[in-house]
């Protein structure tokens, strides 16, 4: 109801702002913690890493080549689970949207703003770091992913750039 008041009776160029201004403030939830992602198929790093032996790059297969590490989809799982090789109803699911050629809508908890670049290549391949620097132990993981090992943060970067005495240049993570 006060909503609506406060439509009728300001200018348009108030309502206008106080979108805008929802925008970003929606937008800065949006890009920063995706925390408590709630994931279509309950996923088990450790049934796949710890049990199983796959290794990261087996199914985030560009970690070492591009600037996204990617999420698997149903082409990567399909290898292994062409049909059901468990009693569990997410395996179910999972054949479901394999069944109907449908990919796995998962929700990205890791991610930095269009204005950030960011490159898996630079940090695994040249700088030979492991996965667990930045994401902690994800292999011992039952339960999918839900939030940030490490808060992504500009602060953050900078700190390990400058004890690893890298470039702390603005153009070189906004270019
Ligand atoms: C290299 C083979 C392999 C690949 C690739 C693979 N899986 Fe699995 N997955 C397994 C094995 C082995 C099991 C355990 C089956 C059992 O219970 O004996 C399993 C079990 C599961 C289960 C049942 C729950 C559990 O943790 O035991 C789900 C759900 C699942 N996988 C999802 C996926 C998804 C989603 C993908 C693609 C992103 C995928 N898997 C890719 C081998 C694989
Ligand atoms: C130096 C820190 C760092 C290291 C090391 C690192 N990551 Fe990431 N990872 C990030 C950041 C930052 C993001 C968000 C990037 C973005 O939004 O473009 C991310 C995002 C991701 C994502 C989701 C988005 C995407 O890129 O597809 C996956 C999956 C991922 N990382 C897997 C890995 C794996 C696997 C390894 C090891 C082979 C690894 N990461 C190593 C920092 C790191
Ligand atoms: C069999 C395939 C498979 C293997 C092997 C695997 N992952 Fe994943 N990974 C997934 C799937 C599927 C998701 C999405 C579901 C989730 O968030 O748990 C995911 C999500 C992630 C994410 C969160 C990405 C984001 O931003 O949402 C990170 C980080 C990650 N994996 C790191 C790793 C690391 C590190 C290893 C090796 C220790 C590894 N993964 C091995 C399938 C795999
Ligand atoms: C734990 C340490 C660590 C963290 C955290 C980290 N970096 Fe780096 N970064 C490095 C190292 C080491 C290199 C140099 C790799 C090499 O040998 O080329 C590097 C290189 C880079 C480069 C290339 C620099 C140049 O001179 O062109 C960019 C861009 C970059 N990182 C962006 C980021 C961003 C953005 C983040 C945060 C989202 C981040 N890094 C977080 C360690 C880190
Ligand atoms: C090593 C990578 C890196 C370097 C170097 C860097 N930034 Fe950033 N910057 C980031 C990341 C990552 C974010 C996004 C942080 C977030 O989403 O919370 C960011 C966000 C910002 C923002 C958005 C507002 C905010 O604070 O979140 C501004 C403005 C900014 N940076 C300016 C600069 C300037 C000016 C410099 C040079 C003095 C610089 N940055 C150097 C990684 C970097």
């Amino acid at each position: 109801m006060q909503i609506g008041n406060t439509f009728m009776v300001k200018p348009n160029r108030v309502a206008a702002s106080v979108f805008f201004l929802l925008a970003i403030i929606i937008a800065g939830c949006a890009d920063g913690q995706n925390s408590d992602a709630v994931q279509p198929i309950v996923y088990s790093h450790y049934t796949h890493v710890e049990e199983g032996g796959a290794e990261c790059l087996d199914c985030h297969q560009y970690a070492e080549t591009q600037s996204a590490a990617s999420i698997p989809n149903i082409k990567v799982c399909i290898d292994c689970h062409d049909e059901a090789i468990s009693e569990s109803e997410d395996e179910a699911t999972l054949l479901m949207y394999i069944s109907e050629n449908k990919k796995i809508p998962w929700r990205q908890v890791y991610s930095v703003p269009d204005y950030v670049f960011f490159s898996h290549r630079r940090h695994v391949k040249l700088g030979q770091m492991e996965c667990a620097v930045c994401h902690g132990d994800v292999g011992s993981l039952a339960v999918p992913v839900a939030e940030q090992y490490e808060r992504i943060t500009m602060e953050w970067c900078m700190d390990c750039h400058e004890t690893s005495n890298v470039s702390n240049d603005c153009y070189a993570c906004h270019r």
